[in-house]
């Protein structure tokens, strides 16, 4: 275990694998469910009703007391939005976070949505965050370092005029949702754990439009934008191998 980061066998990657495209045939599910007029229980609901007849289980179900299988993040929501009977409206974009468990393997991933049409300005925040996880991806090779991915994500955002939530980071994924080592967003790069072949990490830049400061609600989840301007979340589950690093949520 270099670092207290655990090592996952090919065999147990392709459990994860498993694991990992069950979140990415629920997610596609999400997204064309996704429609103005839809509640965000609606969501919740269908979530979980695909997740059980894969015979999986959902992960945030019960974690540290979440009662809900999926996070919904609206607009200013940055992450860890709680399903409510708000319904989707025109112009939102969302963030749909969701993991599960199978076999005992999680999987967890996340992508932000526009619910019809949306903002030129909604579009370029979205179109960034994404794009800024896939050069975090490139990344991920042995040899670099943890802190290279969120030096990734940063160096593309940052110049962009975007800012990166430093608050809530990725982190190691395996046995647990949530292992060694966390993955900050932002760089400088050159620092922490030496990246190997065998690690799993889940890496999810949360980018904002206007400050990095966010807001905790009452509710104890509840993540907003500290000015309340729009903010945009990806995430993939990612094994690094010696040829490369191999994105599991997605086929
Ligand atoms: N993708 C998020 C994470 O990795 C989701 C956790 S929500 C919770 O932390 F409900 F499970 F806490
Ligand atoms: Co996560």
């Amino acid at each position: 275990m270099p670092g207290g980061i655990e090592l996952k066998s090919k065999d147990e990657i392709a459990r994860m694998r498993d694991a990992s495209l069950i979140v990415y045939e629920v997610l596609e599910t999400l997204k064309a469910a996704a429609l103005p007029g839809v509640t965000l229980l609606d969501l919740d609901a269908l979530a979980e009703s695909e997740t059980r007849r894969r015979g999986a289980t959902c992960a945030f179900l019960g974690y540290r007391g979440y009662k809900h299988a999926l996070c919904i993040s609206p607009n200013e929501v940055v992450v860890h939005g709680i399903p409510t009977r708000r319904t989707l409206v025109n112009g939102d974009i969302v963030s749909l976070d969701y993991g599960v468990v199978k076999d005992g393997w999680y999987g967890d991933s996340a992508t932000t949505i526009p619910v019809g049409t949306i903002s030129a300005a909604a579009k370029a925040l979205v179109d960034a965050t994404r794009v800024s996880l896939e050069h975090a991806i490139a990344r991920m090779v042995p040899g670099n370092r943890v802190s290279d991915i969120g030096a990734a994500v940063e160096d593309y955002v940052v110049p962009r005029g975007y800012s990166v939530v430093r608050d809530f980071v990725g982190h190691g994924i395996g046995k647990k949702l949530h292992e060694e080592p966390q993955v900050p967003n932002y760089g400088p790069g050159g620092q922490g754990a030496r990246l190997r072949a065998g690690m799993v990490l889940a890496v999810e830049p949360m980018v904002n439009l206007g400050v990095p400061d966010v807001e905790v609600l009452d509710d104890g989840w509840t993540v907003l934008t500290a000015d309340r301007k729009l903010s945009a979340h990806f995430e993939h589950t990612i094994a690094i191998t010696d040829n490369g690093p191999m994105v599991l949520t997605r086929p």
